[in-house]
C-alpha cells in the first residue's frame, strides 16, 4: 500500500530562511552536506524551510533574501540541484496538508515538552510573565511542521544539529501514532549528528553564530572577507613570541579548511613566533582560495534571481511526483476519500486499537538499544536505559508483556517509570496489551 520512494536511503534536511550563510554554516553544513549529498547510495532531498521561517522572522524581505542567499550558497558549493531533491518547503503545498494529519495525532502534552516552547514558557516564568506571553501557536506547531518536512518524503536519515533530535523522535512518535491509527504508511525516521564537523568559533572566539554577531559571511568579497579576519581576537603577544594554537580562533578557524600538513605547518609557525599580522594573511589566503571559485558563481546566481526561481520550481515538481501520490495515499487512509469508495474496515480496526499503549524501540546516539512504553497519547509509562542490543531489548519487552511483577522486579534499575507514573498505571497498560495479544493469537488459531 505504501508508495515506493526509491530503494537507496534517504537523506533529508532543511536550512530555514532568515539568515545570511557564514563561514559556520558552510563548515558545519553546507559543506559536509554536500559531500554526502554525492554518496550514489543516498537519495539526498535539501530544502529551504521557509515556512519555519515564519515562526522566527517577521519581515519579508529578509525571508525572500534569505531564500536567494542560502540557496545560491548551496548551488554555488557544488550542490547538484539535478542530482538530489533541492525544493523550497512553501513550493509543495502537500507538506501543510501533513502537518495537519499530523496534528490531529499529535498529543499537546507531547509539543508541550519541546525543548524550544519550554526554554520561552520558563523565560517567562521567571520573569513574573504569562506563561505563554509572546509565544505564538506556530512555535509551538513548529515540531509537527518539521514531522511533516519529513515524514512527507520517508526520509530515514535526517542529519541535524544536537538541539534538533528531540524534534525528530517527536517526528517518530508522529509517525508510530498515525501508522497505528491508519496503517503502516509513514516511515519512522532517524537522527544523524555529525560528531566530527567542527564548530566554528567566530570573530570573538565565541562560536560563531548570528546572534551573537561574530559571523564572517561565507561569501562576504575578497576584500571584506580580509577586513573581517584582521578583527579576528589574538592575544597581545609580539611577533617573535611563541604563540598558542590553544584557544586560538585563528588556528581553529584556519584547520577547518587547511590540510593536515597545512595546519602542522601554521602550528610550528605559531610556536617560532610568527607576526599576528602575517598569520591573518595566511588564513585569508587558506580560505579565499576555497572560497574564491564558489564566490563567482554565488554572485552571477544572486544576480540572476530568476534563474534559482527557475530551480527550485524544477526541485519541486520532482519532489511532487513522490508528495502528489502520497498525500493521497494518506487522505484516503484517514478517510478524506471519494464517497462512492468502498468503505474499507480497516479504519474501524484501526480505531479500536488505537486506545491501547505500545512499545517503541529505538536507538541512541550511544549506540544502545531502548524502549519506551507510551500510553496512545504518547505519554510515556516506563523508559529503559540502554540494551547491547535489539534483542535484549526485545527479551525485556516480552518479559514484561507476559508477567509484568515479575519482570519489572527482575529488570531493576533497567527501566523507570515515566514522570508521574505510577506502577499501577504501567500494569494496566501491560494487561491492556496482554489481552490484546491474546486476542490476536486467537484470531490466527
Ligand atoms: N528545524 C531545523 C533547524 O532549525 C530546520 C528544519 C526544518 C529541518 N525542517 C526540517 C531540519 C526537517 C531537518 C528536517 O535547523
Amino acid at each position: 500500500m505504501t508508495t515506493d520512494h526509491s530503494q537507496r536511503t534517504r537523506v533529508l534536511t532543511g536550512i530555514t530562511t532568515t539568515g545570511t550563510p557564514h563561514l559556520g554554516n558552510y563548515v558545519g553544513a553546507i559543506r559536509p552536506t554536500v559531500q554526502a549529498s554525492r554518496n550514489p547510495a543516498t537519495q539526498g532531498f535539501y530544502f529551504l524551510a521557509d515556512y519555519h521561517a515564519l515562526i522566527k522572522c517577521d519581515d519579508p524581505a529578509r525571508i525572500q533574501r534569505s531564500t536567494l542567499e542560502i540557496a545560491a550558497s548551496w548551488i554555488a558549493a557544488g550542490l547538484d540541484p539535478d542530482g538530489v531533491m533541492f525544493y523550497r518547503q512553501s513550493d509543495i503545498p502537500e507538506i501543510p496538508e501533513l502537518t495537519w494529519f499530523l496534528t490531529c495525532v499529535t498529543g499537546k502534552g507531547l509539543l508541550n515538552r519541546a525543548h524550544a516552547y519550554k526554554a520561552s514558557v520558563d523565560k517567562n516564568n521567571l520573569a513574573g510573565n504569562d506563561p505563554d506571553a509572546d509565544v505564538t501557536a506556530g512555535l509551538f506547531m513548529y515540531p509537527v511542521l518539521m514531522g511533516a518536512d519529513i515524514l512527507m518524503f520517508k526520509a530515514h536519515k535526517v542529519p541535524v544539529g544536537r538541539d534538533q533530535i528531540q524534534h525528530i523522535e517527536m517526528a517518530r512518535d508522529m509517525a508510530s501514532s498515525f501508522n497505528h491509527l491508519y496503517g503502516e504508511h509513514l516511515v519512522l525516521p532517524e537522527a544523524v549528528i555529525e560528531e566530527s564537523v567542527a564548530l566554528l568559533p567566530g570573530l570573538d572566539g565565541r562560536k560563531m553564530s548570528k546572534s551573537y554577531d561574530n559571523t564572517i559571511p561565507l561569501f562576504a568579497s575578497s576584500a571584506q572577507l580580509k577586513k573581517l579576519i584582521s578583527g579576528i581576537v589574538t592575544d597581545s603577544r609580539a611577533p617573535g613570541e611563541a604563540k598558542d594554537t590553544e584557544g586560538s580562533a585563528l588556528f581553529q578557524i584556519y584547520q577547518a579548511f587547511a590540510s593536515a600538513e597545512e595546519t602542522a605547518s601554521l602550528a610550528k609557525a605559531y610556536a617560532d613566533g610568527i607576526g599576528w599580522g602575517d598569520a591573518k594573511q595566511i588564513l585569508f589566503e587558506r580560505i579565499d582560495r576555497e572560497v574564491a571559485p564558489m564566490r563567482a558563481k554565488y554572485e552571477e546566481l544572486i544576480n540572476n534571481p530568476a534563474t534559482v526561481d527557475a530551480i527550485l520550481l524544477k526541485g519541486a515538481a520532482k519532489a511532487r511526483e513522490l508528495a502528489t501520490p502520497f498525500i493521497k495515499e494518506l487522505r484516503h487512509a484517514v478517510g478524506l476519500r471519494a464517497l462512492a469508495s468502498a468503505a474499507s474496515s480497516q479504519g474501524h480496526a484501526k480505531t479500536a486499537r488505537a486506545a491501547s499503549p505500545s512499545f517503541k524501540q529505538y536507538r541512541e546516539q550511544d549506540g544502545q538499544f531502548y524502549f519506551k512504553l507510551v500510553d496512545p497519547q504518547g505519554r510515556v509509562l516506563l523508559q529503559s536505559l540502554g540494551f547491547g542490543s535489539p534483542k535484549d531489548a526485545g527479551i525485556a519487552i516480552a518479559q514484561l508483556q507476559q508477567d509484568d511483577a515479575k519482570a519489572l522486579a527482575a529488570l531493576g534499575a533497567q527501566v523507570t517509570l515515566g514522570e508521574g507514573v505510577s506502577a499501577a498505571q504501567v500494569a494496566e497498560a501491560l494487561g491492556t496489551l496482554r489481552a490484546e495479544l491474546a486476542e490476536k493469537a486467537k484470531t490466527k488459531a
